[in-house]
């Protein structure tokens, strides 16, 4: 086993020596397939690996929902009075470095994709006990490591990105929610326990996903007790949701999400005047039904997750 890239295979000396030109216009052919296309960030705003902010700087310009908060530049934005992003050029090229296990390890298990995007930040965890104890828990310190700061071995959360970012609306009348001391962070985390007529837990199910957690857990009662459909189901069906801004409609993707033609909605909605954005919206949901036949387990598969029991 062993690595090289383009630039040494292509050098003189050293261990390009080792490439014949036939071995590398057949390396030059290789097609890399990815899941995917990344073209936008994660819900929670995390950078892709692959497409991050860049080193060069571009410009600063006028915010724009979608931006990621922390490029916002609070000097241009304190001098503006409201808010601007600095925005840097993305990287367009990427260093690929192959490895290649040729031992037999690789002959072993079933061969399929893991389509999971390990995620951080913010988890959902829902849990039924024997006994009927019921816990739906969100937790969060934010995004990946919270605000950056450890204290004492814990690592500090960032919810200031909870709070308006700008203290005052174009009219400059104050926001509700603008950053002042004493306040909690609003947050959008929605732990649900639906229980039935006489009082007995029937779906444990939230998320995480910032913003749009409450339409993610709203959806997915929606999805067991409207239209019948298990936790998988319910997990795995395309969402669709709204801000008050544009109507957000889910990127498929193969093998995770369900059937749902948004290419079709999207211009359904659009016919009547709907501003529609095709993104993809990465819930985190972890269901458990209560049936006859005893419980019911879901697990996002947008992220990491399981269902397990005994
Ligand atoms: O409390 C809230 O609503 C946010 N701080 C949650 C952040 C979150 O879910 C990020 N994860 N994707």
């Amino acid at each position: 086993m062993g690595w090289f890239s383009s630039t040494e295979a292509s050098s003189e000396g050293g261990d390009a020596a080792a490439l014949s030109p036939e071995l590398f216009a057949k390396i030059k052919a290789i097609q890399i397939r990815t899941q995917r296309v990344v073209n936008d960030v994660f819900a929670g705003e995390y950078e892709s690996a692959f497409k991050g902010r860049g080193m060069e700087f571009e410009e600063v310009r006028e915010y724009r929902p979608g931006d990621d908060i922390r490029h916002i530049d609070w000097k241009v934005t304190a001098r503006m009075g409201h808010p601007f992003v600095k925005v840097h050029r993305e990287e367009r090229e990427l260093t690929v470095m192959l490895v290649v296990d040729v031992s037999s390890s690789g002959a072993f298990g079933t061969g399929g994709t893991d389509p999971t995007i390990k995620s951080s930040g913010t988890s959902h965890v829902s849990i039924l006990d024997r006994d009927g104890n019921a816990l739906s828990m969100t937790t969060t310190i934010e995004s990946s490591f919270g605000n950056g700061v450890m204290v004492r071995g814990f690592l500090l959360n960032n919810e200031l990105t909870d709070f308006s970012f700008s203290p005052t609306d174009s009219d400059g009348n104050p926001v509700a929610n603008r950053v002042e001391a004493g306040k909690r962070p609003r947050s959008s985390m929605s732990p649900s326990i639906v229980f039935d007529d006489g009082g007995k837990v029937e779906i444990l199910t939230g998320s995480p996903g910032g913003s749009r957690i409450i339409g993610y857990t709203a959806q997915s009662i929606m999805n067991m007790i409207d239209f019948g459909l298990d936790p998988q189901e319910a997990i795995n069906s395309p969402h669709y949701g709204n801000r008050n801004s544009n109507t957000e409609l889910e990127t498929a993707i193969p093998g995770v999400t369900g059937p749902g033609d948004a290419a079709d909605l999207q211009a359904g909605l659009e016919a009547r005047g709907h501003p529609v954005v095709v993104r993809s919206l990465t819930s985190g949901l972890s269901i458990i039904q209560v049936t006859k036949e005893g419980l019911v387990g879901g697990a996002d598969k947008r992220r990491d997750g399981a269902v397990g029991g005994r």
